[in-house]
Parts: C-alpha cells; sequence; structure tokens
C-alpha cells in the first residue's frame, strides 16, 4: 500500500512551496480550494514580458544545482520561432542526498503544472514535458492523475482556462540514470536516444528539445513560479538576503542529524542554525567533522566553515565553491573521510557515461586509488596523486559530471589531508576497529 512520506517541521521554516504538503493537494478541487491555478488565470491576463519580469524581480534562480536565474533563461528564448518551443521539467532528481523534488510531486502536483502553463504562457510555448526520475515511477501515477484531471477542467488543452489558448503536458520518466538529470542529456533521453549530453553551445534556449527552443527548469523552480505570480516577485525575495537570492527553499538535510528531513528554508539561513537546531545536532553527543551543503557535487565544509556558512548563493560563490541542489549531509567524528571521498567517487565512477576520457578514466583511477588507500595500501605520493587527477578532470569535460566527481574530492584531500597519511604505510583505516580485526583475522 503506498505511504506518504513522513514530513519534518520546525517554526523557523518558512513555508511558500510546501505550505500544501500534507494537505490532500493531490486533489485538484482541494488543490483550487487551497488558491491553486489562481497564479494561471492571472498570468493568462498578463503581457508575457511582464511575467518574465516578475520572475526576474523574484531573484529566483534554479533549484536544480547549477542557480542560473530563472527569470533571465525565459528571456533567452526568442520570441519569434519557426520550430515549436518547450518547456522541459527536470524531475530526474539523482543527485545523493538531494530528495525534495519527489515531495512536490508527491504532496502538490498541481503547483508543478501550474508552474509549466505560466512558463509556456511566458515564453509562447504550447507543450511542456515533465520528465521523472527512473526509480520514481510510484510518482508516475500521481503526476499523470494531477495531469488528466487538470484536463477534464479544462486547465489543459485546447483552450485552457476558457482563453482560446492551447497548451499540453505529457509526462515522461527515465530508465535510471544519474547523467540524464544534465540538461542537454534529458533532451536526448527524452527523445528516445541514450542520455548522453550535447554538445554546447547551441543551448536549449535556442535549440533545444526537437531542435526548438526549450526552457529546462527544476521540479522545485518550476513549483516556485505560481506564489511568484500570485504574490509578486518583490514579495518573494524579500525573503532571501538580496535581490540574487530571492525566496526559500527546501532543504533536505540527510546523514548524521538528529533531526532529519526536508525543510523549507529562507534563502541565506545561517548554517549553525540549521545544523544545531532545525536539524537538531549530531546523534549521540558527537562533533561535526564535515558537511556537504547541497548534494555530492558541492565542495565539502569542515566544521569551522559549516559553522560559519550562510545558505545563500552568494556566500558560496565568495569561496568559489556551490550551494548545490539542496541535499545537506552532516557527517561526524567518527566518519573516516577517506571512506567518504571514495563512496562518493563510487557513485560517480558508476554514473559516468563514459564519453570523455577525463571523467571515464580520472572516476576509475579515483576509485581505485581510494579504495587501495582505504584498505591500507596507499602510499605517499597518492595523495598529491589524486589532487593533480582531480584538477584535471575539472573544467575539461563535456558535462559537469567531471567537475561534480572532482570538488568533493578536491576539497576533502585538501581539507582532510591528514587522515590521509593516518592511512599511510600498510595501516589499517583509523576509524574502523572493527574492519580492523577482520583484516587480522
Ligand atoms: C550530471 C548532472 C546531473 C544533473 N541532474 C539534475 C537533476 O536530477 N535535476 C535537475 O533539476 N537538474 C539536474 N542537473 C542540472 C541540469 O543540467 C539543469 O541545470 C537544471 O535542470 C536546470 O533547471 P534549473 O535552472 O531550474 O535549476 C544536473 C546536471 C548534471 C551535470
Ligand atoms: S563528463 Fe562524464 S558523464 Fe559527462 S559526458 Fe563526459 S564522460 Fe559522460
Amino acid at each position: 500500500m503506498y505511504t506518504p512520506t513522513p514530513l519534518a517541521s520546525h517554526p523557523d521554516e518558512v513555508r511558500i512551496i510546501s505550505k500544501r504538503f500534507g494537505h490532500g493537494a493531490q486533489n485538484i478541487d482541494r488543490y483550487i480550494e487551497l488558491g491553486g491555478y489562481k497564479a494561471a488565470r492571472k498570468a493568462l491576463e498578463m503581457q508575457p514580458d511582464d511575467i518574465i519580469n516578475e520572475v526576474k524581480a523574484s531573484g529566483l534562480r534554479g533549484r536544480g544545482g547549477a542557480g542560473f536565474a530563472t527569470g533571465m533563461k525565459w528571456s533567452f528564448i526568442p520570441k519569434q520561432s519557426e520550430a515549436p518551443k518547450y518547456i522541459l521539467i527536470n524531475g530526474d532528481e539523482s543527485e545523493p542526498a538531494t530528495c525534495k523534488d519527489r515531495l512536490l510531486v508527491e504532496y502538490d502536483p498541481h503547483a508543478i503544472i501550474e508552474g509549466v502553463i505560466i512558463a509556456g504562457l511566458a515564453v509562447g510555448a504550447k507543450l511542456g514535458f515533465i520528465y521523472l526520475r527512473g526509480e520514481y515511477r510510484y510518482l508516475l501515477e500521481i503526476m499523470e492523475k494531477a495531469v488528466a484531471d487538470a484536463y477534464v477542467k479544462g486547465f489543459l488543452g485546447n483552450s485552457i482556462f476558457g482563453s482560446g489558448r492551447e497548451f499540453n503536458i505529457l509526462t515522461h520518466t527515465g530508465a535510471g540514470a544519474y547523467e540524464v538529470g544534465e540538461e542537454s542529456a534529458l533532451m536526448e533521453s527524452l527523445e528516445g536516444k541514450r542520455g548522453l549530453p550535447r554538445l554546447k553551445p547551441p543551448f536549449p534556449a535556442i535549440k533545444g528539445l526537437y531542435g526548438g527552443p526549450t526552457v529546462i527548469n527544476n521540479v522545485e523552480t518550476i513549483a516556485t513560479v505560481p506564489p511568484i505570480i500570485l504574490n509578486g516577485g518583490k514579495w518573494y525575495v524579500s525573503f532571501g538576503p538580496n535581490e540574487k537570492n530571492g525566496g526559500t527553499r527546501l532543504t533536505c538535510l540527510t546523514g548524521h542529524f538528529n533531526k532529519p528531513g526536508v525543510y523549507e528554508l529562507p534563502l541565506g539561513y545561517p548554517s549553525k542554525k540549521m545544523i544545531y537546531e532545525v536539524g537538531g545536532g549530531i546523534p549521540n553527543g558527537r562533533k561535526l567533522k564535515a558537511l556537504v551543503p547541497g548534494g555530492s557535487s558541492t565542495f565539502l565544509l569542515n566544521q569551522e566553515e559549516a559553522e560559519s556558512a550562510t545558505m545563500d548563493y552568494d556566500w558560496f560563490a565568495r569561496r568559489g565553491e556551490f550551494l548545490g541542489s539542496g541535499g545537506v549531509v552532516a557527517i561526524d567524528d567518527q566518519t573516516c573521510m577517506v571512506k567518504v571521498a571514495l563512496r562518493i567517487m563510487k557513485f560517480y565512477q558508476h554514473e559516468s557515461c563514459g564519453w570523455c576520457i577525463p571523467c571515464r578514466e580520472g572516476t576509475d583511477w579515483l576509485k581505485k586509488t581510494l579504495t587501495r588507500f582505504h584498505d591500507g595500501g596507499g602510499v605517499n605520493k597518492d595523495i598529491d596523486q589524486m589532487l593533480y587527477l582531480a584538477n584535471n578532470m575539472a573544467g575539461r569535460t563535456f558535462c559537469a559530471l567531471g567537475d561534480a566527481a572532482a570538488f568533493p574530492t578536491i576539497s576533502i584531500v585538501k581539507k582532510w589531508r591528514q587522515e590521509f597519511e593516518e592511512h599511510l604505510d600498510g595501516k589499517p583505516c583509523p576509524f574502523e576497529p572493527v574492519s580492523r580485526e577482520m583484516a587480522i583475522a
């Protein structure tokens, strides 16, 4: 039997996109009762440029990881185009530790549909696609039912809300590959091909899905659009610290937190409060050693950095780092950082599509070296060799998976070099007395 995901909560949350969670909004009538589809009706009365300007004013940035300004992205779509324009919603959500798009589909699928309609009106597209992660097959039913219900109400179809304007939505699921979340690979996959990334330029805004100009947005980004249109960009931006960091975001606290869960926090929220108050601190009185700020593709923070960070794009950009996709992992002081690096690399090595050499070979070498190292077979020069390899992957690959694999590795080797040294010369992992005994036996 289907059981909805339990919900976390904290008084500091500002519930804009999660406000309908747990209120039965999967049902279209309930969604309407809770104020749903008002924003789409309002957008129908607006000029396309005014919709885009409202999104620009909101300071909304893409919640899929890269953090690109959403209004700006929409404004790149040419006004005139012979090829049809499309909206493509990226629900592939496969970044380790990030598990918030699934809640939006599970609890508030009509918010996504409404956002897609508004994006379509803004850029002049008549067709939108919602692409869900293959493993999220159980969510497909929810999404498909919501889309079907919207058609029955006349909110989708040949004359949406009786306006005489056409807009349709199709759903699609992947086959379960992280790489397919990359926007150009997503388009390839949707078109029925292998999910390999495309060379860029041309960018999707000019030549995207089926050769037409395409807006690609994350599920959370698009679900944030209806409240922005309803209440105005100025209203939304005021929740964040400045005009480039508008509003709130869903933050997934996982790993060594006393109170893991998905929380909607304002951008710029102090990381220290997030760790010790919202997340309830670290279990069993242990200390925090490291923090993954936003999915496994990000540079890890050490304790001091984690306790002085603010959770907005600027704080990370100033350091040449990334806020990422919302998956925050606490790592306690009993955890081996070599093993953390290995665990992350195993993922990227498995998910590399193998197209470009720095990523294919780099992830494989790093995984093998980290495995040998963790097992006590490391030598001193391996440490710099790993840094060298990771630095040579970053910025040298077709898609950002190469960077994603390199960044956490670079930060772990640099910030916890001492732990690598403690593994040298046949020494067993100092954090794993149990496995040491087993190895000796
Ligand atoms: C390897 C890789 C995987 C990605 N996976 C996702 C994903 O699962 N969901 C997502 O929204 N964006 C993902 N992205 C980012 C997308 O390429 C793209 O930037 C995003 O969907 C744009 O939407 P946004 O501007 O609303 O964030 C991934 C990027 C890379 C390089
Ligand atoms: S970086 Fe990796 S995943 Fe991306 S295209 Fe190259 S080999 Fe494939």
